[in-house]
This record gives C-alpha cells, structure tokens and sequence, in this order.
C-alpha cells in the first residue's frame, strides 16, 4: 500500500486542528467573560453579607435571594484624602481595584506610609452602608494588605459607633492552606466581631498578637489571636488592619463620620 502520508498534509492537518481548537478556547472565553464578571460581582456580594451580620450563611442563598438581601446594603464612593463622601463618580461602575492600579486613580506610598505593602493606594473607595430609618447601623470598608505569599483583600464592618468591630473576613488570598489560610476560618473571624478599635486617647490599639490573648488582661477588647504556625500571615493582618483605619486609610473619613461632616 502506498503511503498517504506527507509532510504538508501533516502539517495542514496540525495547523487546521490548532486553529479549530484557539478559536473554540477563546469564544468560549469571550462567551463566559460576562458570566465570569457577574459570578465574580456576586461573590463579593455574599462575602459582605457574611461580614454585615444581615444573613447568617450567605452560602445557602441563591443567587436571586443573595442580590435581593444586598438591596439593603447602599455603595457609596469616599474620597480618601478629604474623607469626604465622592457623589460625583458614578458608584455602580466604579471600580476601585482598578483605579489602584491607573496612575491617573492612585498615587505611590512611601515605604513609611505604606504598611499593609499594597504599593499605590487609590484616591477613591468604595464603602457599604447600611442605615436603619436614615441612620447609620453598620459601615463596611475594604481592606487589602500583604500577607506572606499574597494580598489579601476583604472587609471590616464596623457597628454605628465607628468603633467597634461588627465583622471581618477576606474574599481573596493565596496564603497557604491550614497556615496563612485560617484567615478562613469561621471562629478565628469571629473573634474580631465586638472587639474595640481605638484605646481611651483615642489611637488606634486593635492588634494582631502573637499568640493568645489572655482574657483577664485590661486591653483583651482590643487584641486578636495570633494564627499558629502563620506570624507572617498575621503580622500582615494587623498591618493591614492598622493602614485602613489610620491617616491614609479611612482615618479622615471615620472622623469626618463621627463629627457628621462626611
Ligand atoms: C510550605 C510552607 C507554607 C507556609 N505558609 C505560611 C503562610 O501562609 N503564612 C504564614 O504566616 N506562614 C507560613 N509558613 C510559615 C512561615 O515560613 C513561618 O515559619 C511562620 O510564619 C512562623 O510562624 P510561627 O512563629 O507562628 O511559627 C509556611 C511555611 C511553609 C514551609
């Protein structure tokens, strides 16, 4: 039998399949980009509903309930340096991880500024309110920081007092499984709900430790349990935490809330 085969026919056939299959990868991709964004937008969605106390387990939720539960929760834009409310940008498309990347939207922290070793910080945020008959009941900000091997990002909810911790957990990390990763875990998290952010002169006193805090000690409200087997993951915690809440985070904008001139 005569052999078919030739180094052209080879070749067409390798070309043709390469090309059935890219076309096939990126439509597909093209195709589940917008499913990819609104799944994406949804589970930051749940992650602050898990954070504001609203719905006990968001994971339960459908997507319809997880979006009807939102519409209790108002987004509105903060100018970080004024601590100012920003009514001027529009809040649904803003994107604020976005702006911290765009030299037009951000601007580059010194090394003394920067804590939480984000690198540039953005000049707008993105905050979630929730008020009950015009008043504010729980304030949740983004936070994002350093750890050891990636940037976490999440939120700390405070109550109406702008003081006391109602909620913490990140929606994104990489730290390592079982070390760093117990960031995740539902009890470790549940330590920082009521725990007191500011100490009597009214600096910033909540903190990460090393290792446990002990209960009977005159500053335990303001101190978290270290993560075993992760100091680094926790050191980044706290320095995240420290940088959000301070002078180049929201520090102006709490103030600003405090006096009622936000
Ligand atoms: C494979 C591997 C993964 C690790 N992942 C983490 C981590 O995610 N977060 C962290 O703080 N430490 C992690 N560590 C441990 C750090 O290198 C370091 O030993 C630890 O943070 C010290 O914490 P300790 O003082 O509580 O023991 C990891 C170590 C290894 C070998």
């Amino acid at each position: 039998m005569a052999n078919k085969e030739t180094v052209t026919k080879t070749l067409l056939v390798t070309i043709t399949l390469s090309l059935v299959c890219s076309i096939l990868v990126s439509g597909a991709a093209v195709a589940l980009k917008s499913r990819q964004t609104e799944n994406q937008a949804l589970d930051v969605q749940q992650n602050i509903l898990a954070i504001s106390g609203l719905v006990a387990d968001p994971k339960t939720l459908t997507r319809q309930e997880i979006q009807e539960a939102f519409q209790k929760i108002t987004p509105k834009l903060v100018d970080l340096e004024t601590g100012k409310f920003n009514t001027i940008l529009n809040v649904d498309t803003f994107n604020q991880q976005a702006a911290s990347k765009d030299a037009a939207t951000s601007t580059v922290l010194s090394a003394d500024q920067d804590k939480a070793l984000i690198k540039r910080l953005e000049h707008t945020a993105k905050v979630y309110v929730i008020e009950r008959e015009g008043q504010l009941e729980t304030l949740i900000l983004p936070v994002r920081g350093y750890g050891l091997w990636s940037t976490l990002y999440g939120f700390l909810a405070l109550e109406n007092d702008l003081k006391t911790v109602a909620g913490f957990g990140f929606y994104q990390h990489a730290e390592t499984p079982g070390l760093g990763g117990e960031v995740d875990n539902p009890s470790w998290k549940a330590v920082w709900t009521g725990k007191k952010i500011f100490n009597t002169k009214g600096d910033i006193d909540i903190a990460v430790i090393k290792g446990s805090v002990d209960p009977t000690a005159h500053n335990a409200k303001h101190k978290i349990d270290g993560l075993s087997g992760a100091t680094l993951t926790s050191r980044g915690v706290n320095n995240l935490v420290n940088f959000w809440l301070g002078n180049n985070g929201f520090g102006p904008f709490l103030n600003n809330l405090k006096k009622g001139e936000a």
